[in-house]
């Protein structure tokens, strides 16, 4: 296989459900910003409004609303009831487009997942915050964002210092095939 660095970072980033309180830099969140923006687009359409919210406060007060919304301990990824779905993270970085366009908030999530993990913090993609979006209560926090209304979520990405080096969970290799 060929080794470098890029190629490094994709296959050793994990998903991170344990930070450090750390906020990150002005430096590390602007980093991912615009890795972010550089992220290809369908037609360069650039659908995405992106918001880093880096305020504790608003986290907080999403997963409030977040857990009403789907009951504290519905089963899910995580332990809901005792895990917020920001995992704790200082940060999450939330895409949102007009119209559903999940593979360019797809791809805009994993340019973060790996510029992250080359920059030595950890992430989390986060889909689940969905059901927040999906109701009146999410309205609010559109507006906390300055996210137009018409706007849908699309992903989410918690990032931070980990605290945790989680085992690679197994892939199915059987899916991969190559057609000569
Ligand atoms: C589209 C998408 C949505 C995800 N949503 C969540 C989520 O809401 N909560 C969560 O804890 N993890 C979420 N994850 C992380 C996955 O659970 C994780 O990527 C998967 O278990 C593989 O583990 P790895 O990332 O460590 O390789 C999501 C990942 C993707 C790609």
């Amino acid at each position: 296989m060929i080794k470098n660095e890029t190629i490094s970072n994709i296959l050793t980033r994990r998903s991170i459900r344990k930070y450090k309180d750390r906020q990150l830099t002005e430096d590390e969140i602007n980093t991912l910003l615009e890795c972010a923006m550089w992220a290809p687009s369908a037609r360069n359409m650039q659908p995405c409004h992106v918001r880093a919210v880096m305020s504790k406060e608003i986290l907080e007060g999403m997963n409030r609303d977040f857990k009403d919304i789907v009951g504290w301990d519905a089963p899910a990824y995580t332990n809901w009831s005792s895990q917020p779905f920001y995992q704790n993270a200082p940060s999450v970085i939330f895409v949102f487009a007009q119209e559903y366009k999940g593979v360019d908030g797809g791809i805009m999530a994993e340019n973060i997942a790996v510029a992250a993990k080359s920059m030595g913090l950890g992430s989390c993609i986060i889909a689940s915050i969905a059901e927040l979006f999906k109701n009146e209560k999410g309205d609010k926090w559109k507006k906390a964002m300055d996210i137009p209304e018409n706007y849908q979520f699309l992903i989410s990405v918690a990032v931070g210092e980990g605290d945790e080096e989680p085992e690679p969970k197994e892939r199915n290799k059987a899916q991969f095939k190559i057609i000569k």
